[in-house]
């Protein structure tokens, strides 16, 4: 998940190069760095540095390089230590090529070792510096380009997508793709390049993404497309508006609390915009209704966040739709034997539509067969390009790391979707799926008037004393089990503190060793007659250990609540949503001791918004 980030046009590149970055700076920021062609002797000119783009910033001031042509890098570090020595952009030997890059050369070692063999001195530890050299030698080997680039792909195998600035082609760029995205915005006299569009939104909606195993020169007014047999392609810009809005936090010190407070309307844009383009519902999955009406299977693949909306939603699926569910973490997935069923339809749920485990899962599906569709907030990503059909969850741009209203969004859109599956199957009335839709909506209200009714006088209160804690369990059952793991995630990612999230019976098979009096225990109630009494006397368990009890129980349910030390009383909703009328409220929980914590909320240490590498 690294950034890259490129221009070739009229005017000095360096401006669009560090804004670019800054828009993708979720990708990474252990490093950045920045390349561009002196225009007084084509010689390459460049700067590095440790950390984010305000340090490379700090570079500019002593050594103000500019260029035309220009490119970029912000790096989440793969091979080799977050350092200014494996920053990008990496060089051969006499520093006239330059190369910044996205993804992994996985058969790096054996060619940095041929190379060294033939006298090539390295400079980092990275796999990216041994494209630099390996180009080096492989131009003097074919003089042309084209072949010398040819030679290059059929070499390297893995996942990557770079971009090779070449003193002796000073008016041009080489962007090679395999597998990582990259795309080229055509402006006036002007060629942007990115990771990601978001980079130069704004400033062109004529997008080209690049294609699967091709590569192409970039002039400024130009662009050259070869799949990697040298075959030339037609090139091809989409029209595509990007949303972009300056990056403002609303009034909030961090990005995360601003998208903590748009899951009400992110809720409600999930429902009623899905709503709106219902009739076309099937057609947008690339599934027909009989199709549908006769689905019987679901297989769902995610990761982190994305994986844990999809194990509640599991429960949407089976009980409101009767699909049988199942759920993989996306990573596992094809290490594992794979049963492929009838009338079976394969889900990726991601917010990025990037996220290179979920991507290698899709093309795993669809290698055997599946229909495969795609639950995303970003519908110019790669996953709907890879996809036969989409489901957008309207969240608009995530910008934390910790990803907050798209897991809302997810979980109601994924309801919505068990509750239009069902009305298909004529399992439910449309008057039945008209009330799930209002469920949602209020729902919505109760998520956000729980962060305001316990905001002050509870969390901020108590931030100090969890904060303090060597660890932090969370218990759930049913429905709530997947939210208690996505409350410890979120807890590890945002606090650095260690949080683990159990079934509550299952903390007596062994976990409740671990309680004492230090450990906070936090424990998400669950609305169902059956399960609630077992769930209090799990709670009573953990008392009897000493624990000190946060319960967020429903109103009512006083035995949970007079057990508890601390209490946050939820409204009686279906009892399938009680994890989402909880969902503000735990991430607010989280973010308060975290910030308690002086922890960097939008940026945790050592991840990446889009985590586009396996
Ligand atoms: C969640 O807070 C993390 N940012 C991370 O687990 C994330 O959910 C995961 O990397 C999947 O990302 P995706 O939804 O963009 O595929």
């Amino acid at each position: 998940m690294c950034s890259v980030v490129g221009y070739v046009g009229k005017n000095l590149s360096r401006a669009f190069v560090i804004e670019g970055l800054t828009r993708l700076e979720y990708r990474g920021y252990d490093s950045a760095g920045f390349a561009c062609i002196h225009s007084a002797d084509n010689s390459i000119m460049y700067t590095k540095s440790q950390g984010g783009i305000s340090n490379l910033l700090r570079n500019f001031e002593t050594f103000p390089i500019d260029g035309y042509v220009g490119m970029g890098h912000t790096r989440w570090s793969t091979h080799g230590a977050a350092s200014v020595e494996n920053a990008h952009p990496h060089f051969d030997c006499n520093k006239k090529i330059s190369i910044v890059h996205n993804g992994i050369i996985e058969n790096f070692h054996e060619l940095k070792k041929m190379l060294q063999k033939q006298g090539h001195q390295f400079k980092s530890q990275t796999d990216t510096e041994t494209v630099a050299h390996l180009f080096e030698s492989l131009l003097k080997e074919h003089k042309n380009l084209k072949s010398a680039v040819l030679a290059l792909v059929n070499l390297l195998e893995g996942a990557y997508a770079f971009t090779l600035m070449l003193a002796d082609y000073p008016s041009l760029l080489v962007v090679v793709r395999k597998r990582s995205p990259v795309c080229i915005g055509k402006g006036e006299d002007e060629m942007f390049i990115a990771s990601d569009l978001l980079a130069f939104a704004g400033k062109t909606n004529k997008v080209l993404f690049l294609p699967d195993e091709c590569y192409a020169f970039v002039t400024r007014n130009s662009v050259e497309l070869n799949d990697f047999n040298g075959v030339s392609l037609p090139v091809y810009f989409q029209v595509i508006t990007v949303p972009w809005t300056a990056d403002l936090k609303g009034g909030h010190e961090h990005f995360m609390l601003k998208e903590i407070y748009e899951q009400k309307k992110v809720i409600q844009d999930t429902v009623h915009n899905n709503k709106a383009d219902e009739n076309y519902l099937w057609k947008k999955l690339g599934l027909t209704r009989l199709q549908v009406q006769d689905l019987q299977v679901l297989k769902i693949v995610g990761c982190g966040t994305s994986w844990h909306a999809a194990r509640v939603a599991q429960f949407f699926f089976e009980s409101i739709a009767n699909v049988r569910t199942e759920v993989f973490l996306a990573s596992e997935l094809r290490y594992q034997p794979f049963f492929k069923e009838t009338n079976s339809v394969a889900v990726a749920i991601s917010q990025s539509g990037e996220t290179a485990d979920t991507l290698e899962a899709i093309r795993f599906l669809r290698q055997h067969g599946m229909h495969t569709l795609a639950v995303v907030n970003v519908v110019s990503s790669t996953m709907v390009r890879e996809t036969q059909g989409y489901l957008p969850i309207y969240a608009g741009p995530e910008v934390s790391v910790a990803s907050t209203k798209a897991f809302s969004a997810q979980v109601a859109a994924l309801y919505w979707l068990a509750h239009k599956i069902a009305f298909e199957k004529e399992l439910i009335t449309e008057r039945a799926l008209n009330a799930a839709e209002n469920e949602l909506l209020v729902v919505a209200e109760i998520l956000e008037s729980t962060i305001e009714k316990y905001k002050n006088d509870i969390i901020k209160k108590h931030a100090e004393r969890y904060a303090q804690a060597p660890y932090i369990i969370f218990l759930g059952r049913h429905v709530s089990y997947p939210f208690a793991l996505e409350a410890a995630l979120k807890l590890k990612e945002l606090s650095y503190i260690f949080a683990e999230g159990f079934p509550a019976a299952e903390l007596k098979h062994g976990p409740l060793a671990l309680v004492d009096t230090n450990v906070p225990v936090i424990i998400f109630s669950v609305l169902d007659p059956v399960l609630y009494p077992k769930l209090v006397a799990n709670a009573q368990e953990v008392k009897a250990r000493g624990a000190h009890l946060v319960a967020f129980a429903f109103e009512g349910q006083q035995e949970l609540i007079q057990l508890a030390d601390v209490v946050f009383t939820i409204p009686h909703v279906n009892p399938l949503l009680g994890p989402l009328a909880m969902t503000g409220l735990m991430q607010f929980f989280v973010y308060e001791i975290s910030r308690f914590l002086g922890r960097p909320i939008d940026k945790p240490r050592n991840l990446a918004k889009s985590v586009t590498v396996e």
